[in-house]
């Protein structure tokens, strides 16, 4: 691809440096991703730069005007400290006329609300675990037609905040509990599902019109000594002695049958199409014991650090990272915002 000028967007606290040299494994892990796109963007032949915010979207204002970038490489995942306003950064970019990678900001808000997402979904007859939305405030009652053991997470927050193996509740008593701890600290609203019992399957989804689905991928645990059942919670996702202790590793899912993995592209894409999505998202599922595959949410923007489960599905399809970055370029520069008619 013909080499472009790329604004890098990232939170301020992120910007990573030139080289890792003297810096620890841990502060490394805070702006992985962010070290591995712009590097690769470079290596590319890109010419890149990065552009840290906060609270203050003057810089972004400049930066578009004086240096008027072909595309910015979207990878804030909030302002202002405020998860869900990280779309309307994107909408800024939309009103400026800058084209960006990644999802739309209808995208980003109907996949946001995981209860709003569901509903659409079930519009579209496509399973999901049955759910209740407990507002902080209000009496906590789950509908009768709810059979436990339930889940219980915050119907906003992503990258498994508030989830742990006490998420999982079989009575009453534990689920109030639980569903406090939501409300207190993550602010949000408690979003109650029916526990999936079953394999855990992430499909990764590419494009704006024609859609590509990379190869299924799966995370396991082999190590169920403490952690009896398998949940993708914050250490599980991105502590690596946590992985190692336990076994817990992911890879392209196995002994997946034709019918099986052709159905899950089908459904990815549906999914995607239905809650708007563009650029590229990862889809959690469950495969229950049932065989049934359900959808536990749609992560518009999921990282994409090199040896992240996005870029690894990837790689094992045979684009490596620099053809993946290139692609999610090229359909950031293609996508038809409204502007463009
Ligand atoms: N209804 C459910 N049944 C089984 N496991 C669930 C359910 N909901 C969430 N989980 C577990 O919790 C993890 C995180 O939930 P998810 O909805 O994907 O939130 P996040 O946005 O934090 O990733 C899932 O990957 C899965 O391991
Ligand atoms: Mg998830």
């Amino acid at each position: 691809m013909r080499s472009q000028r790329i604004l890098v967007l990232m939170h301020k606290t992120l910007v990573p440096p030139e080289n890792l040299q003297g810096y620890s494994p841990r502060q490394i892990e805070e702006f992985r991703t962010e070290y591995d796109v712009v590097t690769q963007l470079k290596a590319s032949g890109h010419d890149v730069r990065s552009l840290g915010l906060g609270d203050d979207l003057e810089p972004l204002r400049k930066a578009i005007v004086e240096w008027r970038p072909n595309i910015a490489f979207n990878l804030l995942e909030e302002f202002n400290g405020i998860v869900s306003y990280d779309q309307h950064v994107v909408s800024y970019l939309e009103l400026m006329q800058q084209p960006y990678t990644g999802c739309s900001p209808r995208g980003l808000l109907l996949s946001r609300d995981k209860a709003l997402a569901k509903k659409l979904l079930c519009h579209h007859q496509i399973k999901t675990p049955a759910f209740v939305v407990l507002a902080k405030g209000k009496r906590i009652s789950v509908p009768k037609s709810l059979c436990y053991p339930l889940f219980v997470k915050s119907v906003s927050d992503d990258a498994s905040l508030g989830i742990s193996q006490a998420s999982l509740v079989s009575n009453l008593v534990k689920l109030k509990e639980r569903v406090e701890f939501i409300h207190h600290h993550t602010g949000s609203a408690a979003l109650v599902e029916e526990y999936i019992v079953g394999r855990e399957l992430y499909a990764a989804v590419l494009g704006n019109q024609q859609l590509i689905t990379y190869p299924v991928w799966e995370l396991t645990h082999k190590n169920r000594a403490t952690e009896k059942v398998l949940i993708a919670t914050r250490r599980t996702k991105g502590n690596a002695g946590y992985r190692k202790q336990h076994g817990i590793d992911s890879h392209a899912a196995q002994g997946l049958s034709v019918t099986l993995r052709s159905h899950i592209d089908m459904v990815s894409k549906q999914i995607y199409r239905a809650l708007s999505l563009t650029g590229y998202a990862r889809l959690d599922f469950r495969l229950g014991a049932d065989n049934q595959l359900y959808v536990l949410e749609a992560n518009a923007n999921p990282c994409l650090s090199a040896d992240e489960d996005f870029a690894a599905s990837a790689a094992h399809a045979g684009d490596d990272y620099a053809t993946l970055l290139d692609k999610i370029v090229k359909l950031g520069l293609g996508y038809k915002a409204a502007w463009r008619a």
